[in-house]
């Protein structure tokens, strides 16, 4: 395999070569698929270096096997610069005490038993790669002495010798990885932030590599460290941060597998059993009648479930949307869906009596659905959000305000808003936030949540008693299921293997124009490089310019007209139709007729469905609901290569505090299966987080300057990987995909709260429990200690526990636990950690507790 540090070395070289001699630093370096080399097989390797912004350059490396001269494979990319222009915030050369560094550690381990280890596991480092003569480490941190190859010469061949002692410095890393899984699996550097070379290595004897690790999660799928080389007087060689370790199965190494294909998902509908029969329609399990809402769509869905269940024995009462409150008759009721205190009403008045109220099943989001929705006008498209996503908003906020355990079980139910069978014909799109919106409520109140449902887009007779029984209990545990042809459908996500192209490599027009919308924003700018470096001449940023572009935009935008590529920023909003016609009517007279779109547009507003109103809902919602039409509709009869659809995960994970962005971006996941129904290009990402820039950068830093270097690499898609993905995502023909940095899927169990969707069934087996759903050692034994203890002792238990909760969760001082008095969220408990607290308290006590708990 040749190594990483090859590529660095060649980068080194080319660079000095083209821009005169050192130092040089090599930035956002990515391995995109390993080099294996095999006997006598012959390969040309290239280099092409890419001058950019002063001193800077971009370089990829490719190779090219002997009798093949059109398949290039990308092995790596970065940048290189000038080491002067580089280290802009001044940082001096530090010298470290490498005796003493030893001194911290334990016992040292022989490099020997080392590489042994490494033989286990079948990698057999050739012997001017087995330098590592000593190794001290301990959890989180490594140091190991390094003795240069004396199989190499540096004065014979600089290049092989520094790359060789090099790597072998980099397998220190591997010394500061967690115990556990970590020691019987291989992890490989495939990137780092930046590597600078201080001085040259060839002029030390032995050398001391010393690296740190930035978290200690074990089991993840990647970790990132920090290295350091120093000379055995302590003077720092060589310094590489943000090195990205990737476990790697030996068997992709030796197939050559690209590294980043791993990162892509795609959410699959599949068959499942017909739930549970035997018992008529609903109240399966339940120990006695209980009253039912419905929340009818007016095309006899609602009467005939209300039929079913109360030919079961339940009480059933209709809702329909009017413009007052008022009970219509005996069982039906009408309310204002736009008054959030009707909701309320409601459920007081049809949860009393006696009877408890078992379940509420929301059929608004079908008013008018149908085939001609499409042709409504966008208007009507925001007010039937306000009636399909407003009444489900203001529904939670009533049944969290009953304060109950034991709360209704509330069902969402579409009609053909899944793209569940190919081909689906139709798709509902004015349904579709509902599915976003739906996975947060499931993620928020647990305790309410009874599912989502979709059924089949033209109807059967007999769905209304297979919706009586899901509702009913009988849904096997699936909280997102849809009805085609009498069969039962279930959502998992799964891994998804990109095909191999091995002819063209990607390209844009030069004679085209690409409009990217939320073109300033930390994406859309990523993208307008991106889309330059493929070829793109002509490019429309489009932003509403309430503010004026950011720093980075106008750095990005001046380098991107100094090298001759003309940039237009387009004021207008993406959610307004007559705005966006103008700036397409300018592009269609520009003379370079539009041939590619990017929506990046977006914006979110992070808060529980408790805090949130309409107006800030709908905001959320508007450039991507009103927007992604507007643009379908509007570029529809021009001939486009790609329609790029930017969504997040979020739509699909649901995440508490983010349910305007959930339901916004599931429109998006709809409009890109709609649009390839209809034979028009398009496909829509879900993106992981982005680190670096872009709007979950700009929140996880809070405040810090855009561009400030995350530290949670394998937990994040850095600029330079995203493009690579953007990509390959462009040269399939995927109609949606999840795109997931390795680390992404045990993030996401753990802030679950372990009660992970079934959506991720398929995947369950590949991520670690979640650490944080246990909460603290103290709540997995609380338990076995309450019952162990007298009765007057176990109050102070509880006490007790709920501090080392807090205390955990606010990253209090464990030894100053908070008054058990004092108000949580006078603490610092937001309402986001308020869920967290919940379900951790839940999960101690195996049983639901009231929303308003915190
Ligand atoms: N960053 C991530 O980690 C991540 C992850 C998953 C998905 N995404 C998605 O990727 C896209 C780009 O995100 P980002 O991180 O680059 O966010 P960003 O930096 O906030 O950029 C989004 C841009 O959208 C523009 N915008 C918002 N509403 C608009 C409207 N109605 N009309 C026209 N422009 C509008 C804003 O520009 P103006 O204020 O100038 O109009 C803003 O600069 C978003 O759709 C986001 O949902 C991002």
């Amino acid at each position: 395999v040749f190594p990483a540090t090859g590529y660095v070395e060649m980068a080194m070289a080319s660079a000095a070569e083209s821009a005169g001699a050192g130092p040089h630093v090599v930035e956002d370096f990515l391995v995109h698929q390993v080099l294996t080399l095999r006997g006598a097989e012959a390969l040309s390797v290239q280099l092409i270096l890419t001058p950019r912004a002063a001193g800077e350059s971009s370089f990829q490396i490719f190779s090219l096997e002997e009798g093949n001269d059109t398949a290039w494979r990308l092995h790596a990319s970065g940048k290189v610069r000038a080491a002067a222009t580089a280290d802009g915030d001044g940082r001096a050369r530090v010298t470290e005490d490498v005796q003493a560094l030893s001194a911290r550690f334990g016992e040292p381990v022989p490099g020997e038993l080392y590489y042994e280890r490494l033989r286990g596991l079948g990698i057999n480092y050739g012997p001017s790669f087995r330098g590592v003569v000593t190794l001290w480490r301990r959890e989180g941190e490594a140091l190991g002495m390094v003795r240069p190859p004396s199989e190499l010469s540096f004065a014979r061949n600089p290049s092989e010798f520094r790359a060789a002692l090099l790597d072998t410095c980099l397998q220190v890393v591997g010394g500061s990885l967690p115990a556990g899984r970590e020691a019987e699996e291989l992890y490989l550097p495939v990137g780092f932030e930046s590597a600078r070379v201080w001085d040259e290595l060839g002029s030390a004897g032995a050398v001391w590599s010393h690296a740190t690790l930035r978290a200690h999660a074990a089991g993840a799928e990647a970790h990132t460290a920090d290295l350091k080389i120093y000379d055995d007087d302590g003077r720092l060689l060589v310094e590489v941060n943000g090195l990205l370790l990737k476990r790697a199965p030996r068997a992709a190494l030796l197939a050559g597998a690209e590294l980043l294909d791993e990162w892509f998902y795609g959410v699959e509908w599949q068959r499942a059993d017909a739930p549970r029969t035997g018992e008529a329609g609903a109240g399966l399990d339940r120990p006695e009648p209980g009253r039912w809402l419905v929340f009818d769509e007016g095309r006899g869905l609602g009467e005939s479930l209300a039929q079913l269940l109360g030919s079961s024995g339940e009480r059933c009462a209709l809702v329909r949307p009017g413009d007052s409150f008022r009970r219509v008759s005996d069982g039906e009721w009408s309310i204002d869906p736009k008054e959030q205190e009707h909701y309320r009403l409601l459920l007081a008045e049809c949860g009393g009596g006696g009877q408890p109220l078992r379940g509420v099943v929301h059929l608004w989001g079908m008013y008018g659905e149908g085939k001609e929705e499409g042709k409504a006008a966008a208007s009507e498209l925001d007010d039937a959000q306000e009636l399909i996503c407003g009444s489900a908003l203001f529904l939670v906020k009533a049944l969290a305000g009953l304060g109950r355990a034991e709360a209704p079980r509330l069902w969402l139910v579409t009609r053909g808003a899944q793209p569940v069978k190919e081909p689906h014909g139709w798709l509902s799109l004015r349904q579709s936030p509902l599915w976003g919106l739906g996975r947060v409520i499931a993620r928020e109140h647990p305790e309410f949540w009874g599912g989502l449902v979709d059924l089949e887009g033209d109807g059967s007779g007999e769905e209304a008693s297979w919706l009586a029984q899901t509702v009913g209990g009988g849904n096997g545990g699936e909280d997102q299921s849809a009805l085609r042809g009498g069969e039962r459908y279930v959502l998992r996500l799964k891994r998804r293997q990109p095909a191999r192209k091995t002819d063209d490599a990607f390209a844009l027009r030069g004679d085209a124009t690409y409009l990217i919308t939320g073109g300033l924003g930390g994406l859309g700018l990523t993208v307008a490089k991106w889309m330059y470096e493929r070829g793109a001449r002509h490019l429309v940023l489009l932003s509403r310019g309430e503010a004026p572009p950011s720093e980075r935009a106008r750095e990005v935008i001046e380098e991107l007209q100094g090298a001759g590529t003309q940039v237009v920023i387009a004021r207008a909003d993406v959610g307004r139709a007559e705005q966006l016609a103008r700036v397409l009517a300018d592009v269609e007279n520009s003379g370079w007729p539009l041939r590619g779109v990017i929506h990046a547009a977006g914006v979110v507003e992070d808060g529980t469905l408790l805090r949130q109103g309409w107006e800030s809902f709908a905001g959320v919602l508007a450039p991507k609901v009103a927007g992604g039409r507007n643009l379908h509709e509007l570029t529809r009869a021009t001939p486009l290569d790609f329609f790029v659809l930017f969504s997040s995960v979020v739509s699909l994970a649901g995440p508490p505090g983010q349910g305007s962005y959930a339901a916004a971006n599931a429109f998006l996941d709809a409009l890109a299966h709609e649009r390839r129904a209809q034979g028009l290009p398009a496909v829509c990402i879900n993106w992981g987080p982005w680190a670096e820039v872009g709007m979950v950068a700009a929140a996880t830093n809070g405040g810090r300057k855009e561009g400030a270097r995350s530290s949670d690499a394998g937990e994040a898609i850095t600029p330079a990987s995203g493009v690579v993905l953007l990509e390959k995502v462009l040269m399939q023909k995927w109609a949606q995909v999840a795109v997931l940095p390795p680390g992404w899927l045990r993030l996401a169990r753990s802030v679950s709260g372990g009660r992970a969707s079934s959506l991720w069934a398929e995947l369950a087996g590949e991520t670690r429990p979640p650490r944080a759903s246990g909460g603290t050692a103290a709540g997995r034994d609380l338990m076995r200690r309450l019952e162990a203890s007298p009765v007057g002792k176990r109050r102070a238990l509880v006490v007790e526990y709920l501090q080392a909760e807090i205390v955990s969760l606010l990253g209090l001082d464990p030894s100053k636990p908070p008054d058990a008095r004092q108000g949580l969220f006078d603490l610092g408990l937001d309402s986001l950690m308020a869920i967290e607290f919940r379900t951790r308290l839940e999960s101690t006590f195996k049983s639901p507790l009231p929303a308003t708990l915190a």
